[in-house]
């Protein structure tokens, strides 16, 4: 017996949303900047695709794989829209998790949900093939950290994870098992080791920023609101400019200093004054630029035009995620795991380009 969509609905709708590939419209392209993590997931899912044919065998002899990847990086990076668009791109439908709907004030009832989505995918993907299952926010069910008088209560939940994933490795079942988190140092370690992949996103810097905004500029003409010709050569001039002076900062910098961590020497230098609107989205994500885009849409609707200024009001009106994190962060005297977000810019090489450099700073 195969399940039907509507059934894998309803047997999963209590716990998350289900994805089935014709539905689903992200599509690998759109999301930029991500090539590496794009590779490694490309390879899983090709892998994924042909573990059909071998897992008879496999199981018969006890070699079956762990079929799981772990995601991690701030909110709004692409995580699991770049996980939809290859589920789509491979024809696998998947039903992401949502830790709110699974987490409950009883750890008992939390347990059960646990097993219970799983033990229903593991249905689903005994029966129709493959299934992919996202846990959304793993660290809100796996977290090593809690109140002393919780440990016991915390530990019991990871280990029961633990073992539900065990169970469908072992069986050979083939559900592949996605994990996704914000707060990656709060995971506890034995549920980051029971992942075999792990793919970190991170901010965009400046070139891929740009990339980010052009796509949407063009998608944006395609409405047939105008988008003012200032708007590209302003961008232009602003990255040949940042490329401009992340060559000279790399040339003068003892240690090598990839473009993000340019982006922070380079404000710092500029004591935080902005040039335009790549310097001003430091910090931003994918998703932080696509709500300032929406925000700017409206002004575009309203004249039939999109101006340069406009668009980034509109950026600088949503905020950064980085800046939020970073306040978080400080609020909360957490400050311990930050700098897995963020690469650190160099205080050696800070110094040396400051005493180097003793140009003033750029004008605005
Ligand atoms: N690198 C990128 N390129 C283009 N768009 C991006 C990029 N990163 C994120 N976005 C856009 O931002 C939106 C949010 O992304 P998504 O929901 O996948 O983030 P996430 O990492 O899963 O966030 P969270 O941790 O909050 O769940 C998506 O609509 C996506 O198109
Ligand atoms: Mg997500």
């Amino acid at each position: 017996m195969t399940f039907t969509k509507e059934e894998i609905k309803t047997r999963l709708e209590k716990y998350g949303t289900v994805y089935f590939p014709n539905d689903i419209i992200d599509k690998p392209e759109d999301l930029l900047g991500l090539d590496k993590n794009k590779e490694m997931l490309e390879d899983f899912f090709k892998a994924l695709k042909n573990y059909k044919k071998y897992a008879k065998k496999l199981r018969e002899l006890r070699m079956t794989p762990s079929i799981s990847v772990l995601l991690y990086g701030p909110p709004g990076t692409g995580k699991t829209s770049l996980t939809r668009a290859l589920a789509k791109k491979y024809k696998i439908p998947m039903c992401v998790v949502e830790a709110d709907r699974l987490v409950s004030p009883l750890l008992g009832d939390t347990l059960k949900n646990m097993r219970n989505v799983v033990e229903l995918s593991g249905e689903i993907a005994k029966e129709n093939g493959l299934f992919l299952l996202f846990f959304d926010e793993l660290d809100a069910i796996a977290s090593e950290r809690s109140s002393v008088n919780e440990v016991g209560e915390i530990k019991r939940g990871v280990i029961s994870f633990l073992q539900i994933l065990d169970r469908i490795d072992y069986e050979g079942i083939p559900l592949a098992i996605f994990g996704a988190t914000n707060h990656q140092s709060q995971l506890d370690s034995a549920v980051w080791r029971r992942f075999t992949f792990h793919a970190y996103f991170g901010f965009p810097d400046f070139i891929i920023r740009k990339e980010i905004l052009i796509k949407y500029l063009e998608r944006l003409e395609q409405t047939q609101i105008e988008v003012d010709n200032t708007i590209y050569t302003q961008l232009e001039d602003e990255l040949k400019l940042l490329k401009k002076e992340y060559q000279s900062i790399k040339k003068k910098s003892i240690t090598s200093v990839n473009r993000f961590e340019f982006e922070d020497i380079f404000a710092d230098k500029n004591k935080g004054k902005t040039i335009g609107i790549l310097t001003s989205t430091r910090g931003y994500t994918g998703a932080d630029l696509q709500r300032g885009m929406r925000v700017s849409l409206l002004k575009g609707i309203q004249k039939g035009l999109l101006k340069y200024e406009d668009l980034l009001d509109s950026l600088k009106f949503v905020g950064g995620t980085r800046i939020h994190v970073k306040q978080q962060q400080l609020l909360s005297g957490n400050e311990e795991h930050k700098e897995i977000y963020y690469s650190k810019s160099n205080n050696k090489n800070t110094q040396d380009i400051n005493k180097s450099n003793k140009k003033k700073p750029l004008e605005i």
